[in-house]
């Protein structure tokens, strides 16, 4: 074949509009990657989105042809392929179709004549290298492709329904579950017989031989969300191309990756990130996601945790994290938007001019992932370490909830490593998580009362600041299942509002007051008190005697002792609050508290870890507020004179007109609702338990008051000696003592791996003189007792080099489990699947496993199919080799 001139991406363009442009098309701009008024779509998955109201006739426009380059995105959604990127030579989450339309005017007849001239005429594809399919009814297509314009009849193969129901078929197009539809022809291009694979509808069509380049869609129904097709006003023609591909085959190039636009991009990004080899997959991965990133950021789209937000923020994370896998620790990835801008900016102008825009958005979330992608890599690795094949659901949902790594990126990083996510697992684990949520908000302030009851009703008098017993409370409403009741007997849950009562309903942090109400031969215990509409204070809890009536009058009788615990861990952390502005700075803001009897937790902004300087400065503060024993005064005014006094509001909390204010000598001024010591000695003993992260610049410090301290010191104390007697030392010595162990035990352990490494590469040394020859590959199936799945990878690394073209499987057998490798290698690639050998042998054995083609991993039981299984691998090897 004459090799015809090089076309780039841009030329490609350019040619394909002046094409149909000259066949009386109009040039259409590229409609944004969020479709303008389609709930069914998450994004803009081909061209005839933006045309989707003209196919169904709902919208006219001025032409009746129309041509574009259309971006587009398949990531979420029906269309899915952002877990294929980097693993293919085609996929993309963001690509660029070139598409022609007819609405209600020409058909198959000239759609199908001007794809062949374009093809072979403009861009000089020889025809001999192209074959086409068209719907197994089609007819006229197939009659069209034959006779007019002289496809051989072996070269127009017929689909059918392949995907499992009716009008389900790689030849019948849908942009989604409902909405335009019709059968389809496609174009194929043959890379040639150097390339694995065969022609469409064949058994190997997955192959990289035979690809699609162009689909000619025939646009004929409507599809109902019932699954009835009702057709179209007028029958119309959708056609897409994609550019990428297109543009491989006239650069003469085999992957999409090689082509101009990407090779430029992914020289960015091997230099960003210091990666020599221009093949890697990492590489490729960014050089698409920088793509799909900027775009959706141009189309108004930015981070968050649902919908739209959270594809792009999947896309993001994944692109960081193969950033992170080439050894990237700083922000690299906005740094290529510029580039793309000036590859891309002349077709799509909107580009260049939020270019800013991108940037910042990348360079923030960077940081945000940066902050925990580190801390994650590393509890994946551990969860990995101890993992079978299969990652549990639990801890792929630890991985998301406390490290941002969406699942699908979980999956990615398990893939890799020939793993897999419970994903069924992990959905439960949402699940409960959403569960929770729930419960917790069934009973809060949130919770409505019933607004007749709350216009009824006058707000409850607080008792509970001074008296923890008090009489002559008046049951001003009763509720049980949630809706209010006139009564209550004996055994019912329910809620009991009183006009006045001494128990704290949970607010500012401070868990609720349990204790009783109780009247003649009636007794209510109070599980909890929480606050309705912000000023009903709600008895929870259930009716153990007696029966209970709008109108009866009551005692109530709070748990001193809980409360008493529970004010201590207030007061102090009052105190925990100032003394963090003092030591880290003014910044420092609460962002949440938990009070409760047997601990305080204190969330508030600030940016990296605290030291253990840090935090024994702050607890030594504390301390000495605690030992000054400062009375606390409680001061009631408006909340302007509270704020003249110097009294700390916190942001986004709501405050009355009154306010209370807490002072405690000279160190705190809060504003504060809840119950505190009457001096700050009362405390005792201040004791920080943890400090860690929570989210992005908020963290969260745990500590312990009181008899709770002391209970807290003492159990350290016991755990001391107990170490010390463990490893045969004093208290005194015990560290020094541990620290000799350690030392020790590393250098047995370097020992042990050089022993392991001894051991096993003279056991493998002449396991390739094993390996059988089949046509120039060798082939190898052994078992290996005592090899774990480290062992074994490492064998595998070995006898690959040694043997060069080979088909590989190890069985590493250990305490009756048994972990396969099996490897593919150099001429065998492509030939034979290393995932497809897995699953054959693993299946015997009882289990399972998959991976890449040139590497996979899995597992199974020691038994005796194990021997058979491993002979049979020849056999079920040799028809590949044929
Ligand atoms: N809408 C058709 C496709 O995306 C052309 O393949």
């Amino acid at each position: 074949m004459n090799a015809p001139a090089k076309f780039t991406t841009s030329q490609i363009r350019a040619d394909f509009l002046a094409f149909f442009q000259g066949k009386g098309h109009t040039i259409v701009p590229s409609a944004p990657l969020v479709p303008g008024n389609d709930p069914t779509l998450l994004f803009t998955n081909s061209g005839m989105v933006q045309f989707k109201d003209v196919f169904l006739g709902a919208e006219k426009r001025s032409y009746v042809r129309a041509a574009d380059v259309q971006r587009c995105l398949r990531a979420g959604g029906k269309h899915n392929d952002l877990d294929s990127v980097g693993y293919t030579a085609r996929h993309h989450t963001f690509f660029e179709m070139l598409g022609n339309w007819s609405f209600g005017d020409y058909f198959k007849k000239d759609a199908i004549a001007w794809a062949w001239e374009l093809l072979t005429q403009v861009f000089k594809l020889p025809a001999e290298r192209l074959l086409v399919t068209v719907y197994h009814t089609d007819d006229e297509a197939f009659a069209l492709w034959r006779d007019m314009v002289g496809v051989p009849e072996e070269r127009i193969v017929r689909i059918g329904d392949n995907k499992g129901a009716p009008y389900a078929s790689d030849n019948f197009w849908q942009m989604a579950d409902t909405g335009p539809c019709g059968p389809c022809t496609e174009i194929f291009y043959d890379h040639g017989a150097h390339i694995a694979g065969g022609p469409p509808g064949s058994p190997d069509e997955d192959g990289d031989r035979f690809i699609e380049i162009w689909n000619l869609v025939f646009m004929q129904f409507d599809r109902q969300p019932d699954g009835t097709l009702i057709p179209l006003p007028a029958p119309c023609v959708d056609t897409g191309m994609g550019l990428e591909r297109l543009a491989a085959i006239l650069q003469h190039v085999h992957s999409n990756y090689e082509i101009d636009l990407f090779q430029t991009l992914i020289r960015q990004a091997s230099e960003l990130t210091g990666t020599a080899d221009l093949e890697n997959k990492s590489l490729r991965v960014i050089a698409d996601h920088i793509r799909a990133c900027s775009f959706l950021i141009v189309d108004g789209v930015l981070p968050s945790n649902e919908g739209r937000g959270y594809v792009l923020r999947r896309i993001i994370r994944r692109a960081l994290r193969h950033g992170w896998m080439l050894g990237v620790r700083q922000p690299f990835f906005h740094k290529m938007v510029g580039t793309l801008s000036a590859l891309m900016g002349e077709a799509y102008p909107e580009l260049p001019a939020a270019q800013s825009t991108v940037e910042r958005a990348l360079k923030a979330e960077e940081e945000r992932f940066a902050e925990t992608l580190d801390a994650g890599m590393k509890i994946f690795d551990e969860i990995a370490s101890r993992s079978g094949i299969t990652i549990a659901g639990a801890d792929a949902f630890r991985l998301y909830d406390t490290y941002g790594f969406p699942v699908d990126l979980t999956a990615d990083i398990a893939r890799e490593r020939g793993l897999e996510v419970d994903m069924a697992g992990f959905e439960a684990s949402m699940e409960q998580q959403r569960e929770t949520a729930r419960a917790a908000g069934k009973f809060g302030g949130g919770t409505a009362l019933p607004a007749d009851l709350v216009a009824q009703l006058r707000p409850t008098q607080f008792l509970g600041y001074e008296q923890l017993d008090a009489g002559d409370l008046k049951v001003v409403a009763l509720l049980k299942d949630g809706r209010p009741v006139e009564a209550i007997a004996a055994g019912d849950d329910a809620i009991v509002l009183t006009d006045r009562t001494p128990f704290y309903a949970e607010s500012g942090g401070q868990v609720g007051d349990t204790g009783r109400l109780s009247g003649a031969g009636v007794d209510f215990t109070v599980e909890d008190t929480h606050k309705f509409a912000g000023q009903f204070h709600g008895h929870v809890g259930r009716l153990v005697t007696g029966a209970l009536r709008v109108g009866d009058v009551l005692s109530g009788s709070v748990d001193g002792a809980r409360r008493g615990a529970t004010i201590l861990n207030h007061s102090a952390t009052h105190l925990l609050h100032a003394a963090l502005r003092e030591v880290l700075g003014t910044h420092v803001q609460q962002k949440g508290s938990l009070v409760a009897p047997d601990r305080l937790r204190f969330d508030f902004s600030h940016f990296q870890p605290l030291t253990a300087d840090e935090l024994a400065v702050i607890e030594r503060k504390v301390n000495a507020q605690v030992r000054a024993n400062n009375a606390a005064e409680v001061h009631n005014m408006g909340m302007q004179e509270a704020l003249d006094f110097g009294a700390m509001a916190l942001f986004g909390e709501k405050y009355g007109e009154h306010v209370r204010v807490l002072k405690m000598g000279d160190y705190s001024t809060e504003l504060c609702g809840g119950t505190h010591v009457s001096r700050t000695g009362d405390i005792g003993l201040f004791k920080i338990t943890s400090e860690g992260g929570v989210s992005a610049g908020v963290r969260r410090i745990e500590a312990v008051t009181g008899q709770g301290a002391l209970d807290y010191v003492g159990d350290e104390e016991r755990r001391l000696h107990e170490a010390a007697d463990l490893v045969g030392a004093s208290a005194q010595d015990v560290v020094d003592k541990i620290r000799q162990l350690g030392e020790r035990q590393k250098r047995l352990e370097r020992e042990l791996e050089q022993l392991k490494a001894k051991v096993a590469s003279g056991a493998t040394a002449d396991l390739g003189s094993q390996a059988v020859d089949v046509g120039g590959i060798k082939v190898l199936a052994v078992r290996l007792d005592g090899f774990d799945a480290k062992a074994l990878r490492d064998a595998m690394d070995r006898l690959k080099q040694q043997l060069g073209d080979a088909v590989i499987l190890l069985a590493g057998v250990q305490d009756g489990k048994v972990a396969l490798v099996a490897g593919v290698n150099g001429a065998a690639t492509g030939k034979v699947k290393a995932g497809e050998l897995l699953s054959h042998v693993a299946g015997q054995i009882g289990g399972k496993g998959g991976g890449r083609p040139d590497l996979a991993q899995g597992g199974g039981e020691d038994g005796p199919a194990l021997a058979p299984a491993l002979q049979g691998v020849l056999a079920w090897v040799n028809p590949h080799l044929a």
